[in-house]
């Protein structure tokens, strides 16, 4: 699938992130269309309603949708929100069991109208949810794949961009991984601009020292909680996410990101979903095999990958 001209995204869920998703591919202009779907009508009428009414700012991009699947039909890419989201406290791999039985009967409906989508999983924990769904549809790992830590890296390289003064396009990190409690970032090749994270000089500032390092990663793996905590959700930021992963894939850019496909002879990991530098085109997902991992680093890969795998093994029953 090349470059598609008039293409239309189905975002399948109008909750929170649901709609902050809609909402983040409207003002970045990032298909013609866009569709929103959901079980709930009013809810999703509302919705859908309240980002049409924008339409005067929103260039040429175009909302539809509702409670029919017919809302989903020939999207070219279909970015699944729909589920459960976590309570404040709760972690993503609580979330399994209620949202792998939402995946078992939606997955077949939505293939139904959109069989040659690419799917985008940002419902967690995205990761199992991801390597099930693999297993369940039998579609290649490249066409189903997860938003993983796009978002992680996002809120890792704005805290750095902050600590060094420069812009978050200028930092080279990664957040890789499980997106949860496991997730942790590639520091051994982390950059900004061409030079090493330690070695850079932050006009002002003292020098990056990785116990402070250390303590941004940690702050990254708990910011979910923290903004839950606060305000119940977390939407703006995984929207935003979310759109970015499907301009990668509606502009066929060959862009490289974290996103979660489910392994194949990597390093050591096969049949387990989970975030490594991967490049996203209009074909879907390809995990960069070349990525360089230190020791350390490729052990937390591993420790990642187990969580993963006990949790896809516990609902496998
Ligand atoms: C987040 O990381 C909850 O997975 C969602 O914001």
């Amino acid at each position: 699938m090349a470059v598609i001209e008039n293409a239309k995204v189905a975002v399948v869920g109008a909750g929170a992130v649901g709609a902050s998703t809609a909402y983040a591919l409207l003002i970045r202009n990032s298909a013609r269309q866009v569709a929103l779907y959901d079980i709930n009508t009013a809810r999703v009428e509302a919705e859908v309603l309240d980002l049409a009414h924008g339409a005067m700012f929103t260039g040429s991009s175009n909302i539809t949708g509702g409670s029919d699947l017919s809302a989903v039909e020939g999207a070219h890419v279909v970015v699944i929100t729909a589920g459960a989201a976590q309570r404040p406290g709760q972690t993503r791999l609580e979330l399994i069991g209620t949202n792998a039985r939402i995946f078992e009967t939606m997955l077949p409906q939505l293939l139904s109208v959109a069989p040659d989508a690419v799917y985008v999983i940002v419902s967690n924990p995205c990761d199992v949810l991801t390597t099930l769904a693999v297993e369940q549809t039998g579609l290649p790992p490249q066409r189903l794949f997860a938003s993983g830590t796009v978002l992680d890296t996002s809120r890792l390289r704005w805290r750095l961009s902050q600590r060094a003064g420069v812009a978050p396009s200028s930092v080279h990190a990664h957040i890789i991984g499980e997106h949860g409690d496991t997730e942790f970032p590639l520091w051994s090749s982390a950059t900004i601009g061409p030079v090493p994270l330690l070695d850079w000089k932050a006009e002002g500032h003292p020098p990056l020292r990785q116990e402070e390092l250390d303590g941004i990663a940690h702050d990254v793996r708990h910011a979910a909680y923290t903004v839950i905590q606060g305000k119940g959700a977390t939407n703006y930021a995984i929207g935003l996410s979310a759109a970015r992963i499907v301009e990668a894939v509606l502009q066929d850019e060959h862009a490289v990101l974290p996103v979660s496909t489910v392994l194949d002879d990597f390093h050591g990991l096969d049949g387990v979903a989970l975030s490594v530098p991967s490049i996203v085109s209009s074909s879907g997902a390809r995990p960069i095999s070349e990525t360089p991992f230190d020791e350390s680093e490729l052990s937390l890969l591993h420790t990642s990958a187990e969580a993963l795998q006990d949790i896809a093994a516990q609902v496998r029953g």
